[in-house]
Order: structure tokens, then sequence, then C-alpha cells
């Protein structure tokens, strides 16, 4: 085993931070992806994520210590595995493949002595009952005697300025005593807190349930803030209000729905799981499910009652969108509630252009045309419709400039602007 070195496999949003954070921490580190074009920029520094700077890339690279590669081979004998590739759900379903497939690499590359840990996001038995056997199948060692492992949830949130890998506190599990020290004194190298759990199902259910607690949240303030215009209140200043009481109450905000890599897919694998080991169900997962989906509907009506109001049909008119990201700050369009509201006004006959300026325009959706946020095109547009409030937009020029805005994020104020 060469002492020292870790590989990182996945080199996306939750990977790639936690390559520079070893690397920091002085381990040679091994940044693996099957994404050739991936790795390549990479190896070029060309960042394509929020947190890692190219900078940071190419000072990484210049240490030596930092090599991206889409040859498993380079990670033979590594000390420590970390595994950080997606899991999506398919139809409904968790997909495990790319957890079975980086599994089977680690377990060629395997050697006695050396540690992995998943990190990618799934239902608590995924580390005992798939990962495990897969290692050990292939490598011929056994976990515990030969290797060690664990479960250790991500808890990265792109683009946020005051929490990062270092400061917020881990929560890391071993299927033994020895597997969880080691893990811990492996994490605890570069991130200031640890938070060792007895066993890896629990590690597995704490990121669920964190995820689940918030995906609930949301829905509960949407749902109320679907029926709120009817009641004749401002579900703004409600918040506002009853954030308030500083006991008993967390804040959280009304939108298009949810989105990004973890909150539309997490709770679900929890519902999966529990559906297949106990037949019964998670009656609120199943609610926020149904209640966060339909919120673009919910959106997409509202504006066509505003273009109505107006003497104008959605068929035809000029919509711009504010924001295509599913959070601020961030270029991630992947589950994005604000594209689902974008393809729905497309389907309607509306002409329809996006401002946002953190998504490669390659990755735009098919019929939305990028444009760029001026007084101009907020004028020539039937409504803008303010679905992802990134900091950059100013918000009293568009406030000024628009015929109409349906703001979801309470930002706007003035006489044209309606808000969710
Ligand atoms: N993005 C987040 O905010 C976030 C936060 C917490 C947890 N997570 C979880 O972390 C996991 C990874 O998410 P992500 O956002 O980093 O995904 P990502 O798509 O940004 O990155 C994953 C990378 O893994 C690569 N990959 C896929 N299969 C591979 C294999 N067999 N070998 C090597 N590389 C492989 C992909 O090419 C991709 O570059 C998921 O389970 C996700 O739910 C994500």
């Amino acid at each position: 085993m060469k002492k020292g070195t870790v590989a990182v496999i996945g080199q996306g949003y939750v990977g790639l931070p936690l390559a520079m954070g070893a690397l920091h921490a002085g381990y040679d580190v091994i940044g693996l992806d099957v994404d050739q074009e991936r790795v390549k920029r990479l190896a070029a520094a060309e960042s394509f994520i929020e947190d890692v700077g190219s900078e940071e890339i190419a000072a990484a690279l210049l240490t030596g210590r930092y090599h991206p590669t889409s040859d498993s081979s380079d990670a033979a004998g590594c000390e420590v595995f970390v595994i950080t590739v997606p899991t999506p759900l398919r139809d409904g379903a968790p997909d495990l493949s790319y957890v079975e497939r980086a599994a089977e690499d680690v377990a060629r590359n395997l050697t006695a002595g050396a540690t992995v840990v998943l990190e990618s996001t799934t239902y608590p038995g995924t580390t005992d009952q798939l990962l495990l056997p897969i290692l050990e199948g292939e490598s011929g060692l056994k976990a515990g005697a030969d290797f060690h492992l664990g479960y250790s949830p991500e808890r990265i949130d792109p683009g946020n300025q005051t929490w990062g890998l270092a400061n917020t506190p881990k929560v890391v599990s071993g299927i033994d005593d020895a597997s969880v020290e080691r893990i811990q004194e492996f994490y605890g190298s570069f991130i200031e807190t640890i938070v060792p759990v007895s066993s890896v199902r629990t590690a597995e259910m704490t990121k669920l349930l964190e995820n689940t607690f918030r995906h609930v949240n949301i829905a509960l303030v949407n749902e109320i803030a679907s029926v709120a215009p009817e009641l004749g209140v401002d579900i703004w200043e409600a918040i506002d209000a009853a954030d308030s009481k500083p006991f008993g109450f967390m804040r959280f905000a009304p939108g298009p729905g949810v989105g990004g890599h973890c909150l539309p897919i997490d709770p679900s694998y929890l519902l999966w799981q529990v559906r297949q080991t106990s037949r019964s169900d998670i009656q609120m997962v199943s609610a926020a499910n149904e209640i966060n989906d339909h919120m673009p509907d919910y959106i997409v009506r509202r504006v066509q009652a505003g273009l109505n109001d107006r003497r104008l049909a959605v068929n035809g008119s000029r919509i711009l969108i504010l924001g295509l990201a599913y959070k601020k700050n961030v270029g991630d369009i992947r589950e994005s509630p604000a594209v689902v509201v974008a393809r729905q006004l497309l389907a309607l006959g509306a002409d329809v252009c996006a401002v946002e300026p953190y998504t490669d325009a390659a990755l735009m959706p098919a019929g939305i045309d990028r444009v760029d946020l001026t007084a101009e095109e907020l004028d020539r547009s039937d409504v803008v419709v303010l679905l992802t409030d990134h900091d950059a937009f100013d918000y009293d020029m568009i406030a000024e400039n628009s015929s109409y805005v349906f703001d979801t994020r309470n930002r706007c104020r003035g006489p044209r602007v309606e808000r969710l």
C-alpha cells in the first residue's frame, strides 16, 4: 500500500472539493473520473464548479500531487479510497450502478491495510449490503480483517460562502471500531469537527433525514404560500413575523419547487427503501414530493392569470425568465424547477428567453435563448418571471424597467411587481 495516497472516485461537486481538501492536508491525490472530457478540463486547470476555482486547480496541479485521470489503475495501492459518484433515481428507484462500477474499480486496486469510504447519498444498507460484497468479491480481501470500510455523508452546499468542507461538521461511520477510528483520522486531517456514529446505517440515514427534513419543510411553506393569496395574506410577511419567534420555528422560503442533486432525490431513496423492506409508506415524503413537484404548475398558472389580467395570452407573449439554476448563485440547472416552468411556458406557445449568467451556454435547455439582463430586454418582455434570485441581479433595475414582474423569491418591490 502506498501510504499518504488518496483516490477520489468522481470529480464532481462533491469529489473535487474533497480532492482539494485531502491535497491541502498533504495527501497525494488521484482524482478519478470516467468522464474523459472532465478529466481533460481538470488537467488544463479549468474549473466547472463554483466552489473550486480554476486558480485552485492550477495550484493543485503545480504541487505535482494532484493527478486527474480516467485510468482506474492509477489508483492501485492507494491508502484511502473515497467514492463520490452520482446516485440518481431511475423510474422512481435508486440507480446504484455508478456506485457498483466505482466499487469494482476500487476492488481491483485494493491492497491490505487500505480504507474505503462511500460518500454518495444512498439508503441505509448500501455500504454493508452492496458495497462490501463487491469489494470483497473482486479483491479477495476481507472487510474489517484486511481493509477498513465506512460511510460518511457529504454535506457540501455549493455556493455557500460560510459553510465549506473544512468547517462543516462531518458525520463518519465504519463497519467496525478500527474502521471508524481510521476514517475519523483521515477526515480529521482537513475537517475541523468530526461526528462519529455507531453504525454505517445510522450515517446513511443521517443524510436522508437532513434532506428529508428540508424537503418536507419547503413543501409545507409552498403549500401555505399557494393558499395565502385566497386568504388575503402576504405569505412573506407572515414568514418574517413567525421568524421573530426565537424558539420552535425555523425559516423556510417558498419558491418554484425544489431542484439540484439532493432534495428531489434523497427523500425518494428513503421512501423506496421503506416500501421495499416494510411495505409501508412515509406519508410525509409522498405528500412533500407531490406538493413540491406541483409548484412549477402553480407558478405557470399564476403567470397565466397575471397575463390574462393584462388581456394577454401566454401564447405569443414574450416571457423573460430570471435564473434557471436550482438555487441562487450557482449554475447547476439539473432537476431545476425553473427549467420546468420555462419548458411549460414554451409548450404553451410563449417566446421564452432566460437570463442565467452562471450556466454554460451549451447546457441551456432547447428552445430557450440566453440573453443579458438589460433595461431593453426587461422592457420588451410581457412578463419577467423571477425564479432564481442570484445576488448579481439588480432588483431595483428589474422592477423599474418591467411592465409586469412575477417574483417567486420576494426580491422585487414596486407597483408592477406581483409576488408568489
Ligand atoms: N452536489 C451536491 O450538492 C451534493 C451534496 C451532498 C451530497 N451529494 C451526493 O454526492 C454524490 C455525488 O454528487 P455530485 O453532485 O458530486 O455529482 P457530479 O455529477 O457532480 O459528480 C460525479 C462525478 O462522478 C463521475 N463518475 C460517475 N461514475 C464514475 C465511476 N464509476 N468512476 C469514476 N467517476 C465516476 C461523473 O463523471 C461525475 O464527474 C451523489 O450521491 C449526491 O447525491 C451531492
